[in-house]
């Protein structure tokens, strides 16, 4: 078999015949290493003919998910793990995936049988410490530290598993790639193998995957496409709250979020992140709330602004948790539309909790957070706001009103500003005095401060 050497984007996976400085599909500078790559062997091609199959014929189970245990992971997975799925679960070192999978682990175990837990990154002594730690007593817990796949796959074959976890898939490496362990190509060809392995024998396998910055060693963006799920950790080191995210589910939707509180004993659930992302929440200026849809649900969470006056030169403009772009915008918008003059304004936005939101539908929040902190008085106490805001000033409609009124009604929330075309569409009856607006300057009016 012929080997052929070629440089590849360690970030995006990327290759070029030769070097270059700066990748032109993912644009990240100074990632491209040399690796050898197989030439195809064309003469493997079976003979047999090939034959389609009968929709109709098809019959499916629907009782094959396994439980993890863990209500918050089973959501975002999509009401369990499929059977035959290859997940990726990814995020910064030290967030926390060992724990949350060893966690899962330990209730698979209970309830399922046989689960093996592929380390490839620390000692079985570690393993155990942390074992310990969390109370994972189950016997059908069965560890492994061995990097190659060849022979991981050997192991996990012999045993009938219920679940196969591998930490980290930038550990592992293929005979069957020539190129260094956690580059591209390793990580390609590996998860590859663990994928095969998935589909042939039904058993799930769960690939943890560290994102690094600076492109060091592969990132497993380039396995989001060949995997059936992927999670992402989210969430600040510093902060106890962490964010499970599917940005990719063949077997759920996506953006679906599980909210985990990091504690001396591992990962617990909240199962209410409305509350905790309001517990804090007091009256002051400059504070609003909004509902959020995260997947299928909706989630209440706090937005705060700090405009103060610039005292060097340049007006300040940083923002946690929502676009920049985004949030640029709506000040020019209010500044035009809603005659409030900013130019002279340090402006700070944070979402409090390290939630980020992706949706314009918190538009309207951001900008009432930003009057009030403007004008230094606080809002309404109970109040919550959403609806997204164009170019000319004026409020658009979003969806799901009803399922974000829901939960503004559920943990009690008194008064809400919604767009008016929202309003007006409205089926349900709810608790909450409902008041819709149609432009910025009708948000203002409707604020009264
Ligand atoms: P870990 O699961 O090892 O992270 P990852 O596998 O994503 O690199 O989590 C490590 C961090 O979690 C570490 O900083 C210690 C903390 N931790 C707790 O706070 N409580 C616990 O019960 C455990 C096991 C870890
Ligand atoms: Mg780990």
């Amino acid at each position: 078999m012929k080997h052929k050497k070629v440089f590849q984007c360690q970030s995006c996976g990327y290759v070029s015949p030769k070097w270059i400085g700066k990748c032109p599909d993912c644009g990240e500078w100074n990632s491209f290493v040399e690796e050898t790559v197989k030439d195809r062997d064309l003469k493997k091609r079976s003979t047999e003919p090939i034959k389609p199959i009968g929709l109709n014929s098809l019959q499916i189970t629907t009782s094959d998910r396994l439980s993890t245990g863990i209500g918050e992971l089973d959501r975002v997975l999509g009401g369990g793990i499929v059977k035959g799925s290859l997940i990726l679960i990814g995020g910064d070192p030290g967030i926390g995936k060992s724990t949350l999978l060893l966690q899962a682990t330990n209730n698979i175990a209970k309830t399922n049988g046989k689960v093996l837990y592929v380390s490839g990154e620390e000692s079985l002594t570690q393993i155990k410490l942390r074992a310990e730690r969390l109370q994972v007593s189950s016997e059908n817990i069965f560890l492994l530290t061995e990097n190659l796949v060849e022979r991981i796959l050997e192991c996990a074959e012999e045993q009938n598993l219920s679940t196969l976890v591998v930490d980290s898939i930038q550990t592992v490496y293929t005979e069957d790639s020539v190129s260094a362990p956690g580059s591209v190509s390793q990580i390609r060809e590996s998860a590859t193998k663990f994928m095969n392995f998935a589909k042939s024998t039904g058993v799930p396998v769960f690939l943890i995957g560290h994102v690094t910055k600076e492109g060091a060693i592969a990132g497993p963006r380039v396995l989001e496409h060949l995997v059936d799920t992927v999670l992402y950790f989210e969430g600040d080191r510093g902060y106890a709250y962490r964010i499970l995210r599917s940005v990719k589910n063949r077997f759920g939707s996506t953006n679906e979020i599980g909210v985990f509180e990091m504690t001396e004993a591992g990962l617990a659930e909240v199962e209410n992140p409305s509350l905790i992302f309001l517990s804090e929440h007091a009256p002051t200026s400059g504070s609003t709330i909004t509902a959020t849809i995260e997947g299928t649900r909706a989630i209440l969470t706090e937005i705060q602004a700090l405009v103060t006056p610039t005292t060097f030169g340049i007006p300040r403009r940083n923002f946690i948790g929502v676009d920049y772009q985004r949030v640029n915008l709506l000040i020019a918008v209010l500044e035009k539309r809603g005659r409030i003059n900013l130019a002279g304004a340090d402006i700070f936005v944070n979402v409090v909790g390290g939630l980020k939101i992706t949706e314009p539908s918190s538009d309207l929040a951001v900008l009432s957070a930003i009057i009030s902190s403007f004008k230094d008085i606080p809002l309404h106490e109970g109040l919550v706001i959403f609806g997204e805001v164009g170019l000319s000033g004026e409020v658009r409609a979003i969806s799901q009103t009803e399922l974000r009124l829901r939960e503004a009604a559920r943990i009690g929330m008194k008064r809400a500003i919604i767009p008016k075309s929202n309003l007006e569409r409205l089926k349900e009856n709810f608790s909450l005095k409902i008041k819709g607006v149609k432009s910025i300057n009708e948000l203002i009016e409707t604020l009264s401060i």
